[in-house]
C-alpha cells in the first residue's frame, strides 16, 4: 500500500523530471590523457542535485503519513535542498518550514520564498551547524507542528543517489564503451551523494577511488559544509569508510577555478565569478570570512595564482580524512 502510494506520487510530472542528467565530458582533461566527466545536475527542476534526495525523502514521508494533522515538513538547508523542499512541497501540497543561515545567497532565499515556504533565518556569524541545531531544537520543542526530515540522518537521502545518480553514472559510462570509473570526486554537504554514489560504484568496482573536497569555511562553496574543525557536525549518513581521500578547499580556490575554467569549457560553466585580487571582490563572502586568506595572502594583489598553483596544497594522496567532529544524531 505504502509502495503503491509512493509510486503514484513519483509519477507527478515535476518529480518525473528529476534525474537522468547528462554526463558531460570535460575535453580539457584529454590533453592529460584522462577521460573526465561531470554530471550536469544543474538542469534538475530545482537547479541542483538536491532534488533527487529531497524527492525521495518526501515521497517516503508522504507514504508513511508524516504530514497527518497538518504537520509541516521541517529541515535545515544551506539553500539548494531548501529550494527542492519548497518546490516539491508546493507541488505536493506539503507545508514547508526551512531553517537557513542568513548568508545563503539572495537568489536561493528568493526562490524558496517564491514557492511559499516559511523561512527561519539564523545568524550567519553562528555558522551553518547552528541552523542545523536550531532545526533539531524546533522539531523537539514542537513535535505536533513539525515532521523533521533531517537530511543529515535520513537514509532515503543516500538511497536516492545509490538508486539514481550512481546507477546513471554506470549506465552512461557503459554507453561510452567504458566500465565503472577509476575515481569519483564529490563535495560533501549531507554526505548523501558520496555515500550513495560511492557505494554503488564500489559495488561495481571495489577499487574505485573515492575523493571528496571539503571547504574550509561556510559558505566557501554553496552547498558544501566544513567538516575539518573540532566541533563541526559530521552527517550521520556519511560513510567515511568509503572515502579514500579528503582534500581541503580554501574558499579562494573556488574563485580561481571558476574564473579560469569558463574560457576553456565555455558551454559548461556560468560567467566567471570575481577573481580574488588581494581585496575581496565579493562582499558577502568577505563579510562572512573576515580572516579569509584573501586579505592575508601576500602577492595575491597583483597576480593571483592560476587554479591549482596557489597556496592550496592538498593532503597526500591515499590519506584517510581526519574529521575530528561531532556526529549528528539519527
Ligand atoms: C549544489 C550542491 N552540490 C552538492 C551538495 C552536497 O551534496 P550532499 O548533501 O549529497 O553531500 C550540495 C548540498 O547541499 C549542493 O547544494
Amino acid at each position: 500500500m505504502k509502495r503503491e502510494r509512493r509510486e503514484a506520487l513519483a509519477s507527478h510530472p515535476l518529480i518525473a523530471r528529476i534525474g537522468g542528467t547528462p554526463l558531460v565530458e570535460i575535453r580539457l582533461a584529454r590533453e592529460a590523457g584522462v577521460r573526465l566527466f561531470a554530471k550536469l545536475e544543474s538542469i534538475n527542476p530545482g537547479g541542483s542535485i538536491k532534488d533527487r534526495p529531497v524527492a525521495r525523502m518526501l515521497l517516503q514521508a508522504v507514504a508513511d503519513g508524516r504530514f497527518a494533522g497538518g504537520r509541516r515538513l521541517l529541515d535545515s538547508s544551506s539553500g539548494n535542498a531548501g529550494i527542492s523542499y519548497a518546490m516539491l512541497g508546493a507541488a505536493l501540497g506539503i507545508p514547508v518550514t526551512l531553517v537557513v543561515p542568513g548568508n545563503a545567497s539572495e537568489e536561493r532565499l528568493a526562490r524558496i520564498a517564491a514557492h511559499g515556504a516559511e523561512l527561519i533565518l539564523t545568524d550567519p556569524l553562528e555558522g551553518y551547524d547552528f541552523a542545523l541545531r536550531e532545526a533539531k531544537r524546533l522539531a523537539e520543542t514542537y513535535p505536533d507542528r513539525y515532521w523533521y526530515c533531517d537530511q543529515y540522518s535520513n537514509p532515503e537521502n543516500w538511497r536516492a543517489h545509490h538508486e539514481t545518480t550512481g546507477r546513471e553514472i554506470l549506465e552512461q559510462l557503459a554507453r561510452e564503451g567504458l566500465g565503472p570509473p577509476d575515481a569519483f570526486v564529490a563535495g560533501v554537504g549531507t554526505g548523501g551523494t558520496v555515500t550513495g554514489v560511492g557505494r554503488r560504484l564500489k559495488e561495481a568496482r571495489p577499487d574505485t577511488y573515492v575523493a571528496v573536497v571539503i571547504p574550509e569555511t561556510f559558505p566557501g562553496v554553496e552547498g558544501l559544509k566544513p567538516l575539518g574543525h573540532p566541533g563541526d557536525i559530521v552527517p550521520a549518513i556519511l560513510d567515511e569508510a568509503l572515502i579514500d581521500r579528503a582534500s581541503p578547499l580554501p574558499w579562494t580556490m573556488r574563485w580561481r577555478c571558476a574564473a579560469g575554467l569558463p574560457g576553456k569549457v565555455s558551454s559548461l560553466v556560468p560567467p566567471p565569478a570575481p577573481t580574488c585580487t588581494g581585496r575581496c571582490n565579493s562582499p558577502p563572502l568577505a563579510a562572512s570570512a573576515p580572516s579569509s586568506p584573501c586579505s592575508t595572502t601576500p602577492g595575491s594583489a597583483t597576480s593571483p595564482p592560476a587554479c591549482g598553483n596557489g597556496p592550496y596544497s592538498p593532503d597526500a594522496p591515499g590519506k584517510r580524512p581526519a574529521i575530528p567532529a561531532v556526529r549528528s544524531q539519527g
